[in-house]
């Protein structure tokens, strides 16, 4: 700056080397430039100059947005986008998986320049609410327009995080080999009928956690023991990969019966890839329990960083999540449903996997996952659930 400053002296040498600040020498070099009869080319780029050294100050003035996120849709960019021009506001993106994402905020402690949290499963939410890496929020725009199911019980200090999206747990099978009706709720996984036919990824991904968690609210922590063990003895091969390769073995055969979220198999419905295509034909899917405690529902979700320093911008951009136009972005970008109340979306492959109607989704509070992971864990410890 010293130096750019001294080579403007020796083109307009009056005035401008007694300037005290930067912003009064801009001031000057503007007004020098303005009241010119005649433009040199020297004069030109010396305003030039200085307006470019300007920009940043102006820069200086927009807000800046710190986002961690574990989501990582190509459409995610058009709903950061419409905030950040709204807002006068400047977006920037840490985009890692939520594993990832809990481990550098750990690290970064209270020097995180994190502003919101976004996580794509309630299991990993409800951890990192453990964990203390989020800020309570009071919101009445949340609070309306997010179902409280699908957010973290509020205290008197506010609700720490939000579900923005939702996703079934849903089963696929291979067509040729199993009847819809021996595996329409997850109990049945564990039935005789699927010995040697069952798939999953790891039991203790979050995913299955959460799963798990859930079961244990319905039907028990006895009971959802057995299921893992029946589970276990049924499977067709060790635990591995994730649920996409899960769908992918069912079509080929290894695998009878799997385990998916129903994104996964949306992706592959829309997808023009004839391999996919080809898989998708082969597999049938079925949303469980529908005659009794309704199909697994998990989310994607947000919170406020504990240590943003930016709290109220980063409030402002999760109650913008909650809005309609938000929403759509949101849940369709990765073929999920909105949480909003009252929001509905238009998704072709969702449309076709429910076959255009309403299912029967379970109704517990998904924070439950919170009290019941460390429990479900011992029990996959117990019952050999890789
Ligand atoms: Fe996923």
């Amino acid at each position: 700056m010293i130096l750019i400053r001294i080579l403007l002296c020796i083109l307009a040498p009056t005035r401008l080397g007694a300037v005290t600040t930067n912003q009064e020498f801009f001031r000057i070099m503007s007004q020098r430039f303005l009241n010119r009869k005649t433009f040199t080319l020297g004069s030109i780029g010396a305003a030039a100059l200085a307006a470019t050294l300007a920009a940043p100050s102006v820069l200086a003035q927009q807000k800046v947005l710190n986002i961690y996120s574990a989501r990582h849709y190509q459409t995610d960019q058009a709903l950061y986008d419409a905030f950040a021009k709204a807002n006068n506001v400047k977006i920037n993106r840490v985009d890692t998986d939520d594993a990832g994402v809990l481990q550098r905020l750990k690290a970064e402690g209270s020097a995180s320049p994190a502003d919101v949290v976004l996580l794509v499963d309630a299991s990993r939410l409800a951890k990192a609410d453990a964990d203390g890496l989020f800020a309570p929020i009071k919101s009445p725009v949340l609070e309306k327009a997010i179902p409280a199911q699908y957010r973290d019980a509020s205290t008197a200090n506010g609700t720490t995080w939000y579900g923005f999206s939702t996703r079934a747990r849903v089963i696929v099978y291979n067509k040729a080999k199993v009847k819809p009706a021996d595996v329409d709720s997850y109990e049945k996984l564990a039935s005789a009928a699927n010995k040697g036919k069952v798939c999953t990824r790891s039991g203790s991904h979050p995913y299955n956690l959460s799963l798990f968690s859930t079961m244990v609210e319905h039907i028990g922590a006895d009971k959802t023991q057995a299921v893992l063990q029946g589970m276990v003895g049924n499977m067709a091969r060790a635990p591995k990969g994730g649920d996409t390769d899960q769908i992918k073995a069912v079509a080929s055969g290894e695998c009878g019966v799997a385990l998916t979220n129903s994104y996964y198999l949306a992706r592959m419905m829309r997808s023009s890839n004839p391999a996919d295509r080809a898989v998708v034909e082969k597999v049938g899917v079925v949303f469980p329990n529908q005659s009794s405690w309704g199909t697994h529902m998990n989310i994607a979700g947000g919170a406020v960083a504990k240590h943003s320093k930016n709290k109220d911008l980063a409030q402002k951009f999760l109650e913008y999540l909650a809005s309609p136009q938000a929403q759509r972005y949101f849940a369709d970008g990765n073929n999920e449903w909105p949480v909003a109340n009252g929001v509905q979306i238009d998704n072709a492959a969702l449309k076709a996997m429910t076959g255009g109607k309403a299912f029967k989704s379970e109704t517990i509070p998904v924070s439950v996952v919170g009290k019941n992971q460390v429990k479900v864990q011992q029990m996959l410890d117990r019952v050999g659930y890789k």
